[in-house]
């Protein structure tokens, strides 16, 4: 078995050695760019994990980790054009540190890069790899453009709020796992037991993401603290705070929602303090670990020596106590 700081750095490696000096300069530049600034390389491990649960030697499945890890690396450089971010990982987003254009074409020479990566793997299992794949990125297609569709929408539900984090980012977590698992060996069952495992453990992801959007430490989290607050995104605490303020502190919250051309700082400031007066803080950590009772349990399914799920175990426990 490796340890995840082993997988970690197999990964760093075999990110490092692609073969991205290439011409066109602009184009490739931006590819090194954004991936020579880590990142927690969460998808590639976690597939990683998935295949040594079942065999002792994860090589064969390290150009398919790198291969979601770099499409996962291309969502980022749309995002963060879609959402106007300006840092990521602490440093300059692609779109501002070039232009718009390079963020989309850079962007799009990843999206098929990955393919190209995650093609590298054993012959007969790729049909179902590639389905999987193909699939997943459809979704998280569905998910970006509900998550921007929300943002000019009053009436976003919880279930719907739920339903577009699952599509934007719990699908890539359980698609890694999943993956991991098929191209181990693993019985379809299985593989998909594994793979609702993900998708609960990217619920509370996104929910923790969505927390630190709010509450984060700007040096540790990497990006800009009231992002989401400054683009209405609908997230569960903007969700919450409305369904349970009462109705003075409502009325305030709405005023804020939709406001363009109000002071960003001051905006940020008054919503976060609506926030922590209504409690959502708390809610939000409460649905968090609902989900990560409900992953745990799928991994109890999951019929191996409970040494071997350790590692998974770590890692699920890190990530939701992780502050970036
Ligand atoms: C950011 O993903 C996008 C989300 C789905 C929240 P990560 O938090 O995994 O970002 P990196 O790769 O570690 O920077
Ligand atoms: C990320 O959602 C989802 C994808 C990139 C597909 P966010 O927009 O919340 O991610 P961050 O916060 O910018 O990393
Ligand atoms: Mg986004
Ligand atoms: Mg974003
Ligand atoms: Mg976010």
């Amino acid at each position: 078995m490796y340890s995840s700081k082993q997988l970690l750095q197999m990964v760093e490696e075999a990110i490092a050695a692609l073969p991205l000096e290439r011409e066109p300069q602009k184009l490739y530049a931006p590819i090194r760019y954004v991936l020579s600034l880590g990142g927690k390389r969460i998808r590639p491990v976690l597939m990683l994990m998935a295949y040594n649960l079942y065999r002792d030697d994860v090589k064969p499945c390290l150009m398919p980790a790198v291969g979601l890890e770099v499409f996962h690396n291309f969502t980022l450089l749309h995002d963060d054009f879609m959402d106007k971010a300006e840092v990521r990982r602490g440093k300059m987003c692609v779109h501002r540190k070039w232009d718009d254009n390079t963020a989309i074409l850079s962007g799009d020479n990843m999206l098929v890069l990955a393919f190209q990566y995650m093609m590298q793997c054993d012959k007969e299992k790729m049909p179902a790899v590639m389905q999987l794949f193909t699939k997943t990125a459809v979704e998280i297609d569905e998910g970006q453009q509900y998550d921007i569709d929300f943002e000019t929408r009053d009436d976003v539900t919880e279930a719907e709020y739920i339903e577009m984090i699952r599509l934007k980012t719990s699908v890539l977590l359980a698609c890694a796992l999943q993956i991991g698992a098929t191209l181990a060996g693993a019985s379809e069952e299985e593989a998909q037991t594994l793979y609702r495992y993900g998708e609960c453990l990217g619920l509370a992801f996104q929910l923790q993401d969505d927390f630190l959007d709010v509450y984060g430490n700007p040096e540790v989290f990497g990006k800009k603290i009231g992002g989401d607050i400054l683009c209405d995104k609908k997230t569960f605490m903007l969700i919450n705070a409305l369904l349970h303020a009462s109705d003075e502190d409502r009325a305030e919250l709405q005023r804020w929602v939709g406001c363009k051309d109000c002071d960003p700082e001051e905006k940020i400031k008054a919503v976060t303090t609506l926030y922590t007066k209504i409690g959502v803080d708390q809610m939000a950590k409460e649905r968090m670990n609902a989900y990560y009772v409900e992953a745990e349990a799928c991994l109890n399914k999951v019929n191996l020596p409970e040494e071997r799920k350790q590692m998974l175990r770590g890692i699920a426990l890190e990530l939701m106590g992780r502050q970036k």
